[in-house]
């Protein structure tokens, strides 16, 4: 069987094949043998596929855009060895807390591609950015703009800075995930004048240097209009500024929110499909509006780290309710990926064991959590399962371990990365130690 008949080929990192044995290899490694060595749950990223993600970004955008950074959304998922390839692919950074920083940091992200946000930055952090010398603070708020002003200015700084605006747009995603709406916690909305008041208080600040203006619709965005809308809509305001205020618009960004596969049939834009949207929008609106054209600075990630992972569990218990549903339970679940649980999520799965097995049942995939809504798939048509077969989960890489927990105090899962059949192990399993590492006892 050739590399194109894997199944979920499109959704699997690039290096899917299924082995001699039948087995689901990624990156040159038995998924199988993976397991065992790493044991279950166990995320396996796919080093060709990151790489990949990365340069595709880049070439499409820049081949339209010459003047394009990448900035990948390091809160889809952060680790050392993924911020040591960001660096060799020469990705800028998008970092919303102090700890992100410190990860990025502790690998010598280049400071001046480092751009942070977030909705309330603490002052320590601030502080940890301007010492760090951060790229760029796109500043989300008033109490902000204040805040980083006077505290630029007493380094003897001029922080460069972006203003992040909500321009009431609406993406059409998941209400948790919407973020361009005038009624949202992000940014500083355009439709009510706040960000003219904000433009022009940057403007005077002697802390600060405003270089361009951001907005962040959502996550995931399937749509193109939204972007061509944010491009418009944000190009006028920069136009009504500039004659108004001298403001020059040297930099723009439309975020991130790039949609990518979980499920057969789901079909969101290609990269080239969102960066001609973009770039066309950008180009003509700065023609419009007699504008010089502004760096453009996009924000993928998920459609970086989603791809390039698969999560990897091992089948126990199975539960027959007659009539009404077959469930069969895996040794992870919602600490490791609660985006099911909390966004109603879909994915696909295929048993890495068993990928020439064509027989299918029709079964629900839970977790181990007590919890009811601990389901990771619900109606999945699968080979029979037996315990200790190994359940795939692709399209993993993005919000799952970035977003797990220790509920039930459970181990958070080891992380590998597979290349040329060799495995490296980026995160080790958690064990009790670290569990109750922070946890004092006896009280003093
Ligand atoms: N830029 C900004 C300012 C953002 O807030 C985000 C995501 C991104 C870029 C990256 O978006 P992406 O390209 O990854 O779609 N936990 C949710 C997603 C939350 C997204 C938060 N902001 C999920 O699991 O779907």
């Amino acid at each position: 069987m050739r590399a194109t008949e894997v199944p979920l080929a499109s959704i699997l990192p690039l290096t899917a094949a299924v082995n001699e044995t039948g087995h689901l290899a990624l990156g040159g490694c038995d998924a199988v043998a993976l397991a065992r060595e790493f044991s279950t749950p166990l995320y396996v990223f796919d080093e060709e596929t990151l790489r990949h993600q990365c340069r595709q970004f880049q070439s499409e955008f820049r081949s339209r855009y010459p003047d394009t950074a990448v900035a990948y959304a390091a809160k889809a998922y952060l680790g050392r060895a993924l911020a040591a390839v960001l660096v060799q692919e020469g990705m800028s950074l998008d970092v919303v807390s102090g700890g992100e920083l410190a990860i990025a940091g502790s690998v010598n992200f280049p400071p001046a591609r480092i751009h942070f946000h977030g909705n309330n930055k603490p002052e320590e952090e601030l502080r940890q950015a301007l010492d760090y010398g951060v790229g760029r603070i796109v500043i989300d708020n008033f109490h902000e703009l204040r805040l980083l002003d006077w505290l630029a200015w007493a380094r003897g700084l001029r922080q460069k800075v972006l203003l992040r605006l909500s321009p009431g747009i609406d993406p059409h995603t998941h209400a948790h995930t919407t973020t361009g709406i005038l009624d949202s916690k992000f940014g500083i909305p355009m439709p009510t004048g706040q960000a003219e008041a904000a433009l022009r208080q940057a403007l005077e600040t002697p802390g600060l240097e405003l270089v361009g203006l951001h907005v962040h619709m959502g996550s995931p965005i399937f749509e193109l209009e939204p972007y061509r809308q944010a491009a418009k809509v944000v190009l006028a305001f920069a136009a009504a500024m500039q004659r108004q205020y001298g403001f020059q618009l040297q930099e723009f960004s439309p975020g991130g929110g790039f949609a990518v596969q979980y499920v057969e049939g789901q079909a969101p834009p290609a990269i080239a499909e969102y960066a001609e949207a973009i770039v066309s929008a950008l180009s003509e609106g700065c023609r419009e509006h007699g504008l010089p054209l502004p760096k453009l600075i996009i924000e993928p990630g998920r459609a970086i780290v989603a791809r390039a992972a698969v999560a990897l569990y091992t089948i126990g218990s199975a539960k027959e309710v007659p009539g009404v549903r077959r469930f069969v339970s895996v040794d992870g679940g919602m600490a490791d990926n609660i985006r099911p649980a909390l966004y109603s999520s879909q994915y696909s799965a295929l048993v890495a064991n068993k990928l020439l097995d064509s027989r299918r049942e029709l079964v629900t995939i839970a977790g181990k959590y007590c919890e009811s809504g601990d389901i990771l798939l619900r109606d999945a048509e699968l080979p029979p399962l037996e315990p200790g077969d190994i359940l795939a989960m692709p399209a993993a890489g993005a919000y799952a371990l970035a977003m797990a927990s220790n509920y039930n105090a459970s181990l958070r899962p080891a992380i590998v990365l597979v290349k040329d059949g060799q495995a490296k192990l980026m995160r080790r399993r958690e064990t009790y130690d670290d569990l109750m590492r922070c946890d004092v006892w006896p009280l003093e």
